[in-house]
């Protein structure tokens, strides 16, 4: 798929605040810092159209973008940051967690994880949390620039490992990416376009 345009429709501070979509909707989730807000530049081949930051929790609100008149892109704010108190785990938000419940017309999250980190459990939960409401959901890997050749081929098997030690079976889509070398581009937009908005 090329992306021929693209545009920022609107900040929400929260799912109620959104228009009934009429549209297919991507969403991108991760740990604060991942790098959804680049990933997003990055697919559109745009360098501002989402607001990147080197601080952990830059994206505070549900942003949606229309891409090529005939879907939404929604960068999310991150996950397990400011959000831990001592006396509670992790939790994803409550405004995060109302966009995925309430957003029926969902059609896949991207759960961003860093290929340079071992699994984290907040990842792990989150992927769980996706399968018990029934989110179609891909795994996307950032900054693999950063990772030698042989890191590089080891990123899905070493996440599947992990996937199985926590119970699951069936393991999802995985891609690599990187925002600094376009690497993945083309091949994410070529799934999201056959498998995931399908024509
Ligand atoms: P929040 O909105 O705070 O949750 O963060 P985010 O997940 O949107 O991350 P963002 O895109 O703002 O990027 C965070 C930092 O990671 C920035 O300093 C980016 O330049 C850097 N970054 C993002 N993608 C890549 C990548 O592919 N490679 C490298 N080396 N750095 C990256
Ligand atoms: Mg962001």
């Amino acid at each position: 798929m090329l992306v021929k345009s693209a545009k920022f429709i609107a900040a929400y501070g929260k799912q109620t605040e959104m228009p009934e979509g009429t549209l297919p909707e991507i969403a991108f989730i991760g740990r604060s810092n991942v790098g959804k807000s680049s990933l997003i530049n990055m697919l559109c081949g745009r360098k501002d159209l989402a607001k990147t930051s080197g601080k952990p929790g830059k994206t505070q609100s549900i942003n949606r973008f229309l891409i090529n008149e005939n879907w939404f892109l929604t960068d999310l704010p991150g996950y397990g940051y400011a959000q831990v108190s001592k006396t509670k785990r992790a939790t994803f938000g409550q405004m995060i967690e109302d966009y995925f419940v309430q957003q029926k017309d969902l059609s896949a999250v991207c759960i961003l994880i860093d290929s340079r980190i071992p699994p984290q459990r907040i990842d792990l939960e989150f992927i769980h949390w996706c399968g018990l409401h029934d989110i179609p959901f891909l795994l996307v890997f950032t900054k693999s620039e950063k990772l030698k050749q042989t890191e590089m081929m080891a990123v899905f098997e070493n996440y599947s490992a992990a996937l199985h030690s926590v119970g699951f079976e069936e393991f999802p889509e995985m891609f690599l990416t990187s925002a600094t070398t376009s690497l993945g581009k083309e091949e994410l937009l070529d799934f999201f376009a056959k498998e995931v908005l399908k024509g």
